[in-house]
C-alpha cells in the first residue's frame, strides 16, 4: 500500500465511527429514534430556525457542512465546543459565488469577516443580516453621517446600499457609479433636464458631491453652505469683486441671492441665465424700488415701453454692457465711471462709460469739422458744455441713457436738483435747436452757424 491510500482508509473508517457515534448520540439524547439526525431539538440550539430568514444550510440541518463532525461535542455538548471554523469567507465561498474581481473592496470584505454582518444561521432580516439598513453600517461607522439637519432620503431611511456595495464596487467608496451618474440612478428629472440643457454648470457635469453631501448636511438641499456663500468658495474673483464694491446691487442682497439670476445646475442661456439678460433685468425692474436713501429707483420696463428711441445697447437687448450686475465702484454700479450729478469738471475718464463705446474726441477739441455734428458751424458743442474746469455739464444734462422720445437720446428734461428742467430740444436737418431751463432759445447749424444772441 502506498501512503496515501493509507491515509485514505484511516479517513475512511475514521468517518464511518463517527458519522455512527454521532447518530447514535443524538438517537440516546432523542426519545424517537426514527427522526432525522440533527443539532437543534428542544433542548439545543432550539431557536436557531426560529428567525424570518434562515440561511439555506441550516434549513436543511446540513450544520456539518461548516463545522465539520465533533463526537466530542455531541457526547458532551456542554464541555465540549467546536472547533473554530478558521477561514469563514472560503467556507461562504464553498456554496456561494466568490464576489466578481473589482478594483475596490470594502474593508471587513477584504479582511474575510462575512459574518460581521451577516450571521451564518439566520437573523430576522433579510440576506440573513445582524442589523437592518443603516443600523449595520452604523456598527462601524459613525452615526454623525446622518446627523446633520437636513438629510437625504435613502439615507435617512438606511438605503446606503443603494449607492454602495457592501462588497466590492468599481467606484472609490465602493460607490456603484460616479461622479452625476450615481445620483442620476435614482433623479432622472435631474438627468434629463441637464442633459437636455447646452450649458451646464461645471461642477455639475463633474460632481454633485461638490455641492451636496449625500448623507446629510446644515443646510436645506444637503448643502454644507448657503449661497452666496455656496458660490463664493469656488469663485473666488467674484468674491474679491463683491466684496470691494461700493455700490451693491440689492439682487444680490435679496433673498436667492445669485439664484436670482443663475440656474446653480444648467440652462440654455449662456453664463446660466435664468432668462435672457434684458428680460432678466426687467423681470424686477418692472416696478419702481425706494432707496433708503428715500430716492426712487424708476419703472424700467415701463420707461422703456413709453419711450420708444432706445439707445444702441438696448436695442441689442445688453444692459451688463454698462451695469455690472454683481456690483460695481461705481454710482449705479455702473462699469465706468461716469458722473452722477449735472456739474463736473472736466475729464475724460469721468465718462469712460460712454467713452467704451464712444469716441472721446467728441469732447476734446474746440474746434471741428467732423468729430461731433453737434456743432454750430466748427464750434464743437460738445467741448463747449462738456469740457470745463468747473461746472462742465455732464452727458445726462442732454442725453437719456437709456431711452427717450426725442432724436439722439436727447432727453425731455432733466433733474436739476427739485427741479425737472425740460430741453425742449428741436432737430432739423442740419443742425437743432433747445430752450432749456438754462439759457433761453439757442440754435446750432452745422453748415450756416447760426448767430445767437
Ligand atoms: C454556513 C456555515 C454554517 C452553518 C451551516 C452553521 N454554522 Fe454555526 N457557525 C458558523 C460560523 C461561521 C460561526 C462563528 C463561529 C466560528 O467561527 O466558528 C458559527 C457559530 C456557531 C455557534 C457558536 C456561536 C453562536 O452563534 O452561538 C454555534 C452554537 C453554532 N454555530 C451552531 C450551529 C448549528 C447548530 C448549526 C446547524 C443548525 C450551524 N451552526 C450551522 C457557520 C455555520
Ligand atoms: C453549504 C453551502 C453554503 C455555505 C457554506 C454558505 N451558504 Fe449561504 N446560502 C446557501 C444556500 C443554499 C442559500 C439559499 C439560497 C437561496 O435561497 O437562493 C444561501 C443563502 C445565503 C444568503 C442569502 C442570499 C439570498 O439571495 O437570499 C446569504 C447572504 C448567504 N447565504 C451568506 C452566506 C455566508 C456569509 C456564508 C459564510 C458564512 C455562507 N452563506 C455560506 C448555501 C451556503
Ligand atoms: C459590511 C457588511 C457586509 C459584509 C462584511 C459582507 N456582506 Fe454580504 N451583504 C451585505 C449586505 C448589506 C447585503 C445586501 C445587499 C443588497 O441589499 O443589495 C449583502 C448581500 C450578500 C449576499 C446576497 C446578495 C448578493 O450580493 O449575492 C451574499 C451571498 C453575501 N452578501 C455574501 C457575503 C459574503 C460571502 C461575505 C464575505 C466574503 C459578505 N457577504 C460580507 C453586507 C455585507
Ligand atoms: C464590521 C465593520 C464594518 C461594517 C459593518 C461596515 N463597514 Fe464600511 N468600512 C469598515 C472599515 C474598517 C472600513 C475602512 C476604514 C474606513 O475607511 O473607515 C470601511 C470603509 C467604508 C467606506 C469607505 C471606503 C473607502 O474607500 O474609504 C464606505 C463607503 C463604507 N465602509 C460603507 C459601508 C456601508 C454602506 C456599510 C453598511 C452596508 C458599512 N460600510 C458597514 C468597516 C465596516
Ligand atoms: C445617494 C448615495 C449615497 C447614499 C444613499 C449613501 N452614501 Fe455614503 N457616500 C456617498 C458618496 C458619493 C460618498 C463619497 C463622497 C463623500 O464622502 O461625500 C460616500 C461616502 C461614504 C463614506 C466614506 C466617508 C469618508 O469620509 O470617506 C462612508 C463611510 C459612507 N458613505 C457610508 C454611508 C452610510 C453608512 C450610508 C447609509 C446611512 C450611506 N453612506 C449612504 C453616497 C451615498
Ligand atoms: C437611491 C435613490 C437616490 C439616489 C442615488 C440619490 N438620491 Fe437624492 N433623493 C432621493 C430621494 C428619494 C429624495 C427625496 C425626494 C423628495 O423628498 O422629494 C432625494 C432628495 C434629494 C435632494 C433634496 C431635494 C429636495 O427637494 O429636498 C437633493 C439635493 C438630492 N437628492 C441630491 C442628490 C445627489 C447630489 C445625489 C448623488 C450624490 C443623489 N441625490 C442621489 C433619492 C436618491
Ligand atoms: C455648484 C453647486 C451644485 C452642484 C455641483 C449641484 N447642485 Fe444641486 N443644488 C445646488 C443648490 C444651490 C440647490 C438649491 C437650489 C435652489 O435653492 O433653488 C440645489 C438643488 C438641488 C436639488 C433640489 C432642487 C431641484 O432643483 O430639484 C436637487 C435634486 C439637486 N440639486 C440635485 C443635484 C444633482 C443630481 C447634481 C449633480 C448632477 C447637483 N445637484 C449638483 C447646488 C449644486
Ligand atoms: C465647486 C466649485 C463651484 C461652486 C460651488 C460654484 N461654481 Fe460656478 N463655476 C465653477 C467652475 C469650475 C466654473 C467654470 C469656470 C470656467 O470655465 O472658467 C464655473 C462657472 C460658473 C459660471 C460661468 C458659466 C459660463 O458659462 O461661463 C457661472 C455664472 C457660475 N459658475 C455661477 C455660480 C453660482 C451662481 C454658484 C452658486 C450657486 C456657483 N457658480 C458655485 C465652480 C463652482
Ligand atoms: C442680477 C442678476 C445677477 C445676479 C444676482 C448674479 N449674477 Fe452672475 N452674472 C449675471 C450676468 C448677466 C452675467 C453675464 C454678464 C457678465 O459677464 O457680467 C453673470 C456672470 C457671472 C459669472 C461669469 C463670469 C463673469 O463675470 O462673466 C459668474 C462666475 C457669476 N456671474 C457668478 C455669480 C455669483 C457667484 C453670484 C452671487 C454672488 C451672481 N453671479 C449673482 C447676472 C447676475
Ligand atoms: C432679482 C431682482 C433683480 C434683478 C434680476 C435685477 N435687479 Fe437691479 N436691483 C434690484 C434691487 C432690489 C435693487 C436695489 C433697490 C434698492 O436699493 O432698494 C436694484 C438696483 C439696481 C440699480 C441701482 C443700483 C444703485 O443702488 O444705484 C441698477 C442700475 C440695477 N439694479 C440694474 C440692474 C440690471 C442692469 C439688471 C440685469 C443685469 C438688474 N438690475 C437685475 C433687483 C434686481
Ligand atoms: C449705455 C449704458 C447703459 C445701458 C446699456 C443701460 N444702462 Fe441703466 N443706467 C446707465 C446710467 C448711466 C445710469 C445712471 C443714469 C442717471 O442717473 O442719469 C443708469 C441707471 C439705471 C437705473 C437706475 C435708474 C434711476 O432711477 O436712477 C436702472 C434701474 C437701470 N439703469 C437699469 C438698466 C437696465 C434694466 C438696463 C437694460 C434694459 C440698462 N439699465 C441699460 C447706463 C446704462
Ligand atoms: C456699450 C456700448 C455703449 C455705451 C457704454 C454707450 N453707448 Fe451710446 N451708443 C451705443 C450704440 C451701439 C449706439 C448706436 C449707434 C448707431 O445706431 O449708429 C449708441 C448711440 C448713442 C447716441 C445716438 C447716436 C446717434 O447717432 O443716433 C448717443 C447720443 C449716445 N449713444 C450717447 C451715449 C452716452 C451719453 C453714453 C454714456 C452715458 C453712451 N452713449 C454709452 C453704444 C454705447
Ligand atoms: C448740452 C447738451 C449735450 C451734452 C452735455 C452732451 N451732448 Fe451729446 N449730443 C447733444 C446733441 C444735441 C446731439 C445731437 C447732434 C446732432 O445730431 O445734431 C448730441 C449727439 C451726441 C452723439 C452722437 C454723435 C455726435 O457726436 O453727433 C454722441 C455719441 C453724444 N452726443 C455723446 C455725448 C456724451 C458722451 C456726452 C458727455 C460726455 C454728451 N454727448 C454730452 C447734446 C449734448
Amino acid at each position: 500500500m502506498k501512503k496515501t491510500d493509507i491515509l485514505l482508509l484511516i479517513a475512511a473508517f475514521t468517518a464511518l465511527i463517527v458519522s455512527g457515534f454521532y447518530g447514535n448520540s443524538i438517537a440516546a439524547q432523542e426519545e424517537a429514534p426514527k427522526e432525522k439526525v440533527t443539532c437543534i431539538t428542544s433542548k439545543c440550539h432550539a431557536t436557531m430556525k426560529e428567525v424570518k430568514y434562515v440561511h439555506g444550510p441550516v434549513a436543511a440541518d446540513e450544520c456539518i457542512v461548516c463545522h465539520g463532525e465533533s463526537p466530542k461535542h455531541a457526547a458532551n455538548p456542554k464541555k465540549n465546543k467546536f472547533a473554530k471554523i478558521d477561514n469563514v469567507q472560503s467556507k461562504c465561498f464553498e456554496c456561494h459565488d466568490p464576489f466578481p474581481k473589482k478594483k475596490f473592496t470594502h474593508t471587513p470584505v477584504e479582511e474575510g469577516e462575512c459574518i460581521a454582518c451577516h450571521s451564518p444561521h439566520g437573523s430576522p432580516y433579510k440576506f440573513q443580516l445582524l442589523k437592518k439598513g443603516g443600523d449595520l453600517c452604523f456598527e462601524c461607522h459613525d452615526e454623525e453621517l446622518v446627523a446633520d439637519k437636513f438629510v437625504h432620503g435613502p439615507a435617512a431611511v438606511g438605503g446606503c446600499v443603494v449607492c454602495h456595495d457592501p462588497h466590492t464596487a468599481d467606484y472609490e467608496k465602493n460607490l456603484r457609479a460616479q461622479g452625476p451618474a450615481l445620483c442620476f440612478m435614482c433623479h432622472v428629472d435631474k438627468a434629463e433636464a441637464i442633459n437636455n440643457s447646452e450649458y451646464v454648470h461645471k461642477p455639475v457635469s463633474e460632481d454633485c458631491t461638490k455641492c451636496h453631501n449625500p448623507h446629510s448636511a446644515p443646510k436645506q438641499f444637503m448643502l454644507n453652505f448657503e449661497v452666496p456663500e455656496l458660490c463664493l468658495n469656488c469663485h473666488d474673483e467674484k468674491k474679491k469683486q463683491i466684496a470691494a464694491a461700493t455700490v451693491k446691487h440689492g439682487a444680490l442682497k435679496i433673498k436667492k441671492s445669485c439664484l436670482n439670476c443663475h440656474d446653480v445646475h444648467n440652462s440654455n442661456i449662456a453664463k446660466n441665465l435664468l432668462m435672457e439678460p434684458m428680460d432678466l433685468c426687467l423681470s424686477c425692474h418692472d416696478r419702481e424700488y425706494k432707496q433708503l436713501d428715500g430716492k426712487s429707483i424708476i419703472n424700467m420696463k415701463k420707461w422703456l415701453a413709453e419711450n420708444s428711441n432706445h439707445h444702441g445697447p438696448i436695442k441689442q437687448k445688453d444692459c451688463s454692457g454698462c451695469h455690472n450686475p454683481h456690483g460695481s465702484t461705481n454710482f449705479r454700479i455702473l462699469r465706468y465711471p461716469y458722473p452722477a450729478t449735472f456739474y463736473k469738471s472736466f475729464s475724460p475718464d469721468n465718462y469712460n462709460l460712454c467713452f467704451s463705446c464712444h469716441e472721446k474726441s467728441i469732447v476734446l477739441n474746440p474746434e471741428t469739422t467732423k468729430l461731433t455734428n453737434f456743432r454750430n458751424g466748427n464750434m464743437n458743442l460738445h467741448f463747449k458744455h462738456v469740457n470745463k474746469p468747473i461746472k462742465g455739464r455732464t452727458c445726462r444734462a442732454c442725453h437719456e441713457t437709456h431711452a427717450s422720445n426725442f432724436p439722439k437720446h436727447i432727453r425731455e428734461a432733466v433733474p436739476f436738483g427739485a427741479w425737472e428742467l425740460p430741453v425742449n430740444y428741436k432737430k432739423t436737418e442740419t443742425g437743432g435747436s433747445c430752450t432749456p431751463g438754462c439759457h433761453k432759445l439757442k440754435k446750432y447749424d452745422r453748415i450756416k452757424k447760426e448767430i445767437n444772441e
